[in-house]
């Protein structure tokens, strides 16, 4: 069937591989992708799929409300992917109100669009909210979180993307929109922007630099290949039931320390450098403010549902990740040229002499 779906976010890291899925996938599908490319988002993520007859890219921020309802007048959206967000921890410590005006507002705006613009058929429109684990908290050392989770956000990121969640919600209760939300744990690989803990590690034993592990590095993740969200998501978007919950995880929890020293063992092997090398650069810095202990999901409502599970190992896919960034320096090069340098300085440096 023919549709047009508006991606939102999709010059980000999980965003443009679920346009390039979508893309090559569904040629019958339309693909809007909208982003206003903050510092997070690049269109030479994209460079691959730019001139498919599919595909359109529009820039434009989801919080300016007369641009969405303009877009909502012009083209005959059926459905939206959502994962327009401010989306790093530490950034949301430093500027929580930038957080809430995009991940809150921003997620208001579409949603009242779509109230607005469809007026029938809604049957045959869905809204999906990507979300993240973290709206549920953090968890001791056994346990899981699943659909059936209490919200209990603690980072003013969490706590945005738990309140967009529950503006989806209260749109499904108030107006019936059909919507889906799924609540995915840590992704990874190409495309990633170096300020979240795996391409950080990597860019940074590469220039030979400290690897920051913060506290003692006891924090527990539960990490998933990003193809492999996108896999859930293109099941979901097709076959969730409409008002569901899906959680999404790798079944793959790692110590951060652990993580750490697994990527700095493979970075040793691919610039072959003698063994114990990359492990030296490990750095034990402050602890983030409010660090949530422990993520993991139990993934058994989108197993059985829809028969999703991840395809690789996290052996398999740390290796293709680091050979993804070995193999673009000069697409780490042109996303930490500008800004990074500011932030990295303000996260890591000046807050360390400051203590
Ligand atoms: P990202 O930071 O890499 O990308 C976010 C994208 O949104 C960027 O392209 C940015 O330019 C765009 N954007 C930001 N503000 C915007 C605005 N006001 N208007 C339009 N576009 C805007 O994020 P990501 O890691 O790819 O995450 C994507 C989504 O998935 C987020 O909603 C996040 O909460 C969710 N999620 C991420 C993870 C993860 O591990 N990264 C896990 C679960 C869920
Ligand atoms: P991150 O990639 O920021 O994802 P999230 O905070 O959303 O889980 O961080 C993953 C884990 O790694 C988290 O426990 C914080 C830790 N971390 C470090 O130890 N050092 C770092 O430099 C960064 C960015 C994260």
């Amino acid at each position: 069937m023919k549709k047009t779906i508006l991606i939102t976010g999709g010059a980000g890291f999980i965003g443009s591989h679920v346009v390039r899925w979508f893309v090559n996938h569904y040629p019958q599908y339309h693909i809007l992708n909208l982003d206003k490319l903050t510092y997070a988002g690049n269109l030479e993520n994209l460079i691959d799929i730019e001139h498919q007859p599919n595909y359109q890219f529009l820039k434009g921020d989801i919080t300016d409300e007369q641009f969405i309802d303009q877009l909502f007048a012009t083209y005959p959206i059926d459905a939206v992917i959502h994962l327009a967000a401010e989306s790093h921890v530490d950034r949301s410590i430093m500027d929580p109100l930038g957080f809430v005006r995009t991940n809150v507002l921003g997620t208001a705006v579409l949603l009242n669009a779509c109230r607005k613009y469809w007026t029938s058929a809604l049957t045959d429109k869905l809204f999906y909210q990507v979300s993240t684990d973290e709206v549920y908290g953090s968890l001791g050392e056994s346990g899981y979180f699943s659909e059936q989770s209490k919200y209990d956000p603690r980072s003013p990121y969490a706590a945005s993307k738990a309140g967009a969640d529950h503006l989806v919600r209260a749109y499904f209760h108030t107006y019936h929109l059909p919507i889906v939300i799924s609540n995915c744990s840590n992704n990874y690989g190409p495309y990633q922007f170096p300020e979240k803990l795996i391409p950080l590690v990597i860019r940074n034993i590469q220039q030979n630099k400290p690897v920051p592990v913060y506290g003692k590095g006891e924090n527990v993740r539960d990490w998933l290949w990003v193809e492999d969200h996108v896999r859930a998501i293109d099941l979901i978007f097709h076959h969730g039931r409409r008002g569901e919950t899906y959680t999404i995880g790798g079944n793959n929890e790692w110590k951060n320390i652990d993580l750490v020293k697994l990527i700095c063992k493979c970075m040793d092997e691919k610039l072959g450098k003698p063994p114990g090398s990359s492990e030296k650069l490990i750095t034990f810095v402050k602890d983030r403010a409010g660090h949530d202990m422990r993520y993991a999901i139990d993934a058994s409502r989108i197993r059985s549902e829809l028969g999703w599970q991840p395809s690789i190992t996290f052996e398999e896919g740390i290796r293709r990740t680091i050979d993804w960034y070995l193999s673009h320096p000069e697409w780490l090069e042109h996303v930490t040229s500008s800004t990074y340098q500011q932030y990295y300085q303000q996260q890591y440096v000046e807050r360390e002499h400051n203590n």
